[in-house]
């Protein structure tokens, strides 16, 4: 059981309160309930109290003259930062092709000559459970060290059985080891293997019938991805995989319209997924869609920013209210950055989002695009004691003073796990 501790002195507290049942759209996206010279109180790791000092002070007596005390003058507290998309456990990296994609090659044609996913593919099917183990337990410290305490992590550079079940079984084992929280997303439906392209029905089905009833009775993921791009997965087929995973109690989640309109936007609205990530060639009539069916479009302005390509139309999906979230996509070919800040910088100075609205989908509304709303994503009594503190005077800096670690203490269920920048062991 953790040490009851006060944080007290923030210059802003950002709460985000009031969005648990549903995320936060449209004008929503730019409150973020400020408490101004405020405290929080963590107790057995969950928050019993936020409120300015001097209504903490006069409340909590007591308790504060035994609780652990940290000062947070000058600093911003949020809601520890989630990162609702990720590919973080794989093996090896990838510098090669971004060499070949600065001479003008481009990330499709990479894949389809059997690098792309395919090379990650070979690499992690060839490391060992603990290779996978390292590599990622190293990213998730930079992860935390950057402010994060929540991460989604996909699986997909399996693309076999075993090897889909081998990586979803490092992030469990990831989850139970280290501070950081995981939520594991099956993706089986990655690529096509290439050595199966000529009969890619025959992978899918392998997916529908082996795979995923696998992962589900093993209970090694909450969801289920498909890329549905042309020349990857079809509309109709990236259909039946995620029926398949809703069937087995999977919730559907798609890697939609990335690289070209595809009607990936649509088919989240359709099946009910709980996101569309990605967008960036997403067209108005599944963007409506979406909005109507409150799926979150998870945006990742780092693979636009990596692949040089146009950047999602986040104003429009705010504007027409889709809940919008944003995210890394931490993988080695198109998004090989683990910081969510930057993420939050491009969200500003390239999709036009305003320096609330980035706060928001990198806390509440990525907690819902991870079904995690219940428990993390704002700073409100009875939720986990996650938080960041960042060493800026107010949360525009944020923003402001961009491709910099701001972070300066994270705590994690009550638990100070970075302090002065510094992992504590
Ligand atoms: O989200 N688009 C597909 N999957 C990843 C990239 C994976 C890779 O290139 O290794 C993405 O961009
Ligand atoms: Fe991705």
């Amino acid at each position: 059981m953790s040490q009851t501790i006060v944080i007290r002195h923030a210059a802003q507290l950002l709460t985000m309160a009031g969005h648990t049942e549903q995320p936060a759209t449209r004008l929503e996206m730019n409150e973020l309930h400020v408490i101004e010279n405020g405290s929080i109180i963590i107790q057995d790791g969950t928050i019993l109290a936020v409120g300015t000092d001097e209504e903490i002070e006069r409340k909590y007596k007591t308790l504060l003259t035994t609780a652990k005390k940290i000062n947070a003058t000058n600093k911003v507290v949020a809601p520890g930062l989630i990162d609702p998309h990720t590919h973080l456990v794989h093996a090896g990296t990838r510098e090669n092709e971004y060499a070949m994609r600065l001479k003008g090659k481009s990330y499709m044609e990479i894949m389809n000559a059997g690098g792309g996913i395919h090379a990650t593919t070979r690499a992690t099917q060839q490391a060992s459970f603990e290779e996978l183990y390292d590599q990622a337990k190293r990213r998730m410290d930079t992860f935390l060290l950057n402010g994060v305490t929540t991460l989604e992590a996909k699986s997909g550079y399996g693309l076999t059985l075993k090897d889909e079940v081998k990586q979803l079984e490092v992030a469990k084992k990831l989850n139970e080891d280290h501070p950081l929280d995981l939520v594991s997303t099956f993706m089986g439906a990655h690529a096509v293997p290439i050595d199966e392209k000529d009969d890619p029905e025959k992978f899918v089905d392998r997916i529908i019938t082996e795979m995923i009833p696998e992962v589900a009775v093993k209970k090694l993921a909450t969801f289920n991805d498909v890329f549905c791009e042309r020349g990857v997965f079809t509309p109709k087929q990236s259909k039946r995989i995620l029926e398949a995973g809703k069937d087995n109690g999977l919730i559907p989640k798609i890697h939609a319209d990335e690289i070209e309109p595809y009607g990936g936007a649509e088919l989240a609205a359709e099946v009910g997924a709980v996101s569309a990530d990605h967008l960036l060639k997403a067209s108005d009539e599944g963007i409506k869609k979406m909005a109507e069916k409150n799926v979150i479009g998870v945006l990742l302005p780092g693979t636009a920013f990596f692949l040089m390509a146009e950047f999602a139309q986040a104003r429009k999906m705010i504007d027409y209210g889709v809940p919008v979230a944003l995210s890394t996509d931490a993988n080695p070919g198109s998004s090989p950055t683990l910081s969510l800040q930057f993420i939050m910088n491009l969200g500003c100075l390239k999709m036009e989002m305003t320096p609330e609205e980035v706060i928001t989908a990198t806390t509440i509304n990525a907690a819902h695009a991870i079904g995690c709303s219940e428990t993390i994503g704002s700073l409100e009594i009875g939720k986990k004691g996650d938080l960041t503190i960042f060493d800026v005077p107010n949360y525009l800096t944020l923003s402001y003073q961009y491709g910099m670690n701001h972070v300066d203490t994270v705590i994690k269920s009550g638990v100070p796990v970075v302090v002065g920048q510094q992992l504590q062991e």
